[in-house]
């Protein structure tokens, strides 16, 4: 138990992830699966993720902003740290300093490194497609691969892109493969590393590939994916709390803010202390919370620390409760707030301590 006074905590299953990781791996044989590890780690821990993989081997990690990388060299100097996010041109020496490798995405930032006589480590990013990060016209692409490649105090390291589509729409998946092969097979020198998928895409599709080195696995890591069927992955995080008070209501007694619900017999209500501040948000009272093993209702509004349950005399102060990852799941929730898997899990909020367990049975 990591050293925490409340009785919510996200429980972090590093087995799981390392099966997780494991099976992606397999799946992409002579390939290298970096982790993505930003917005802590999908909510799970970015540090302990990190320490735990490092321990396991892994070298090369994602993430998405500057402050996450320099958090991660701060553990392992060693480790190489891709930023896929933007960086300022401000902030170059900062990642000379620390070795951080980062993605040139646009012009602006690649005139300022071409321009910069620090030592620099970066990834070209191509946008194929999604209109998000990354440089478009393929000209312009192979104008920055050659000049960056002719300096000594540059490495360019990679050239990627990301799909937009890898789940869902596959002419538009084409569209975008096809477009960065083409930028690929124009390139008169590659780069030592070339990758593309997701972690959609890494089960799906990767195995078709061999112009590609690694894949970046985020969501699957963490034993999520949006694909059906699922690959064999297991979900690494459930969130729990305990029954810290029970309060018997009688008829017309109501329940939290807005008094919005009333009891209509004797009831029993037993409070958990986690609400919307942790990221157990206010959308989620239309749903259920599992303890010993049955599904009890939420009743009134969601609290910023705390919700209410109603339940039978089965239960009693100290009963653990789950709030995903046993027989709610985290698809579960996704569905219930109309969101996806992503979105439950990195809005797990700083206040929930995330508790590593190791060596625990499936
Ligand atoms: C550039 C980039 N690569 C890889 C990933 C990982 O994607 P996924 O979580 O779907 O595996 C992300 C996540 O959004 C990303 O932005």
């Amino acid at each position: 138990m990591s050293n925490h006074y409340r009785p919510t905590w996200a429980e972090i299953n590093l087995d799981h992830l390392w099966h997780n990781y494991i099976t992606a791996e397999k799946e992409v044989p002579n390939k290298n699966v970096i982790p993505v590890i930003k917005a802590n780690a999908y909510g799970h821990g970015a540090k302990e993720v990190f320490k735990f993989l490092y321990k396991n081997g892994i070298r090369f990690f994602a993430v998405s902003l500057l402050e996450e990388a320099l958090e991660l060299k701060e553990i392992y100097q060693d480790a190489q740290i891709l930023m896929m996010g933007p960086l300022l041109e401000k902030d170059l020496e900062v990642v000379s300093k620390n070795q951080i490798e980062f993605t040139i995405y646009d012009t602006p930032i690649y005139e300022a490194v071409l321009g910069s006589k620090l030592s620099l480590t970066c990834h070209i990013k191509v946008d194929s497609g999604m209109s998000r990060y990354g440089m478009v016209e393929p000209e312009k692409i192979m104008d920055a691969v050659e000049s960056l490649q002719a300096r000594k105090n540059i490495d360019l390291k990679g050239i990627y892109t990301h799909f937009a589509t890898s789940n869902e729409n596959e002419v538009f998946y084409n569209l975008q493969l096809n477009r960065f092969k083409e930028i690929v097979n124009m390139m008169k020198v590659k780069p030592r590393m070339i990758h593309i998928s997701n972690s959609s895409s890494t089960f799906k599709y990767e195995k078709n590939y061999d112009f590609t080195t690694h894949v970046r696995l985020g969501i699957s890591l963490y034993g999520l994916s949006l694909d059906q069927p699922k690959p064999n992955i297991i979900p690494v995080m459930s969130l729990k709390s305990k029954v810290v008070q029970i309060k018997t209501l009688h008829p017309g007694d109501s329940v939290g803010y807005g008094a919005s619900y009333q009891a209509k017999s004797d009831e029993r209500i037993a409070i958990l202390p986690i609400g919307y501040a942790d990221g157990f948000i206010r959308g989620n009272k239309t749903g259920s919370i599992e303890i010993n093993q049955k599904e009890y209702k939420i009743v009134g509004i969601i609290c910023m620390d705390a919700c209410f349950v109603k339940v039978d005399d089965q239960v009693k102060i100290g009963d653990t409760a789950t709030i995903f990852g046993g027989m709610i799941t985290i698809d579960h929730v996704a569905k219930r707030l109309k969101t996806i898997n992503y979105e439950v899990v990195t809005s797990i909020s700083y206040r929930v301590p995330r508790v590593m367990v190791e060596g625990v049975k499936k």
